[in-house]
Order: structure tokens, then sequence, then C-alpha cells
């Protein structure tokens, strides 16, 4: 089996518009551009049930479209309330132009509940 699991191509992701991935099996993520840097978050916010790639970029700073809770999109750590639980990051991994994780980081859906 592969030990990376691709997520998209960079040129899929500018900033501030973020690219939603669902990898079958995986927590749904996020792929952030921040000038010519590349971040994998979680997309889910860990306030309630909204998608964070459906908010507002600004910088390393991603606003949550539902309470605009925000999330440093580096670190994962919250920023603003009412957002309080940190995200999962993911350090990407760029080959010929894609964006991969490594299967063994990445969470599976039935390791969230
Ligand atoms: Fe994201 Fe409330 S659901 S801040």
């Amino acid at each position: 089996m592969e030990d990376k699991i691709r997520l998209c191509s960079v040129d899929d992701v500018a900033e501030g518009f973020p690219c939603a991935v669902n990898p079958v099996g995986f927590i749904a993520l996020a792929v952030f551009r921040v000038a010519n840097e590349v971040f994998v978050t979680g997309n889910l916010c860990t306030h309630g049930n909204a998608l964070l790639s459906d908010g507002y970029q600004e910088g390393d700073v991603i606003e949550c479209p539902l309470h605009g809770g925000a999330f440093c999109i580096r670190s994962g750590e919250p920023v603003s309330l009412p957002c309080s639980e940190r995200i999962p990051t993911y350090e990407p991994i760029l080959e010929n132009g894609q964006v991969f994780i490594r299967r063994a980081r990445a969470q599976r859906v039935d390791e969230n509940d």
C-alpha cells in the first residue's frame, strides 16, 4: 500500500482559497497556501459543524464561517473564541507539483469517534 495519500495539486490551492479534500476512510482535510508555503489541517472546526475550507483566510489564520472563531493554519492552535481546541495539522509532502501526507499520520474516521 502506498505510504502517502495524495490530496491535490499544488496549483489547486491559492492563498485565500483553501482546497477541501476528503480521502476515503480518513477525516476531512483542508489544504492551504500562505505565499509559497503549503499547509494541511483537519477541515472540521472544533467548535461546531462547519468546514474551515468555507471560511475566510487572512495570511496564516483561518476564520470559521459559522461563528467567527479562528485557528492558526501553521500550528492548528485556536487564536480566536469561541474556538478553544486545536485542529490537527499534517506535514505536507510536495512531489511533482502534488500535495501528499503520510498515511501513517492521517487520522481515520473511526479514530475520531
Ligand atoms: Fe466554528 Fe463555531 S463552528 S466557530
